[in-house]
């Protein structure tokens, strides 16, 4: 599919900055807990949901819990950043899921699959719009965010956002790395 080539590069491993966690932030009831299901201690999804005082499950493919075949730990929201060369197959089991999700994902292409367009079709979901593009990690150690993929990136969510459109600014100046 060409426009899913475009929204991603093939490589799954970039990493998500602080400031692009903020925005979901408010969107999350206090003391909530939280599956993270593509990140380990290092992600900033896990550092920032336990900062704001939630309980977070981080899981990872690199240690063996594949988001696809395990027990879906018991939860109020799941969040994260996923693969984006997966995309469909995460937002599909999140959808047979049934719980409230937030997914960061490159906005080209979203609504342009056929299969895609069936899933939002039959399934609630709203999205987040940002005014500036996110910039990702290489890895963890990087001081600054040095991947700047050439489109937006948006949250996609489900049973989060009070309205199905809409939008929050991101500062960009205020990564902590
Ligand atoms: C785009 S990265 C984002 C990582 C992290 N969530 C963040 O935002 O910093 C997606 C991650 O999902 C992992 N992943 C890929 N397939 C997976 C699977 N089936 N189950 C769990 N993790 C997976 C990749 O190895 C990669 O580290």
């Amino acid at each position: 599919m060409k426009m899913d080539k475009v929204a991603g590069s093939g490589n799954d491993e970039f990493y998500t900055p602080t400031y692009a966690v903020k925005p979901i932030l408010k969107y999350v009831r206090p003391k909530s807990t939280i599956w993270c299901p593509f990140d380990d201690e290092r992600s900033h999804f896990v550092k920032e949901l336990r900062k704001d005082g939630h309980t977070v499950i981080p899981t990872h493919i690199f240690e063996g819990i594949d988001f696809f075949n395990c027990n879906v730990p018991e939860c109020d929201y799941i969040i994260s950043n996923p693969p984006y060369s997966k995309k469909t197959e995460v937002l599909q089991q999140l959808f047979d899921i049934g719980r409230p999700f937030a997914m960061l994902l490159g906005v080209v292409g979203l609504f342009e699959s056929q299969r895609r367009f069936e899933m939002f079709a039959n399934n609630d979901f709203e999205v987040l719009y940002f005014n500036r593009r996110v910039a990702y990690f290489k890895d963890y150690g990087e001081q600054k965010p040095s991947l700047n993929p050439p489109f937006s990136s948006v949250y996609l969510c489900s049973k989060m956002l009070p309205k199905q459109i809409m939008f929050e600014e991101v500062d960009r100046t205020k990564e902590a790395a």
